[in-house]
């Protein structure tokens, strides 16, 4: 059975979907497409339907990354649907758990950047109102955060 693991960030247009379509590209890379199942999702309902956002695809585009999907809002039910929930930023993790009404989910939701191994930062930055190098960056950190999340859930246990 395969590890199902959800991204999630506020708007589900811009971090989230790079990350989920980052990790799709390091398992296919790797030949773990089999074991290894990713969605997205975001916090918030404003974006629901829509495209990722081009200035986020255009900068995964320079990494040979194809964004594809269409933003959902998180579900209370992707808490049973996924065995790892990994959080953009310390808010998308309040309110995740904010959403746990049984309060027996927590060892699921981590925060993305737990997994860098080359970068210090403790968050995904919100690229949404800033300039194009901060979509860049976003990529940047994901390439580390995605590529230490899946040596470790790969390399030794399949739930958290
Ligand atoms: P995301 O970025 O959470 O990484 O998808 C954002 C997208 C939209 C907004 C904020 C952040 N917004 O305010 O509409």
């Amino acid at each position: 059975m395969s590890t199902r693991v959800l991204f999630v960030c506020l708007g589900n247009i811009c971090r989230s979907p790079s990350a989920e379509n980052i990790m799709n590209h390091l398992v296919q890379q790797r030949q773990w497409a089999d074991r290894v199942s990713c969605d997205s999702a975001g916090t918030a309902s404003y974006h629901v339907g829509n495209p990722p956002d081009r200035r986020m695809a255009a900068a995964a585009k320079e990494f040979g990354i194809t964004l594809k999907g269409q933003a959902r809002q998180f579900d209370p039910t992707d808490f049973d649907r996924f065995d790892w929930i990994l959080a953009m930023d310390n808010q998308n993790y309040r309110d995740i758990l904010a959403r746990d009404g049984t309060k027996s989910y927590s060892h699921k939701v981590k925060l993305m950047c737990d997994f860098c191994r080359t970068h210090t930062d403790t968050e995904v930055p919100d690229p949404y109102y800033g300039g194009p190098e901060g979509f860049t960056y976003v990529i940047e950190l994901l390439l580390d955060a995605c590529d230490g999340f899946l040596d470790q859930v790969i390399g030794h246990v399949a739930t958290p």
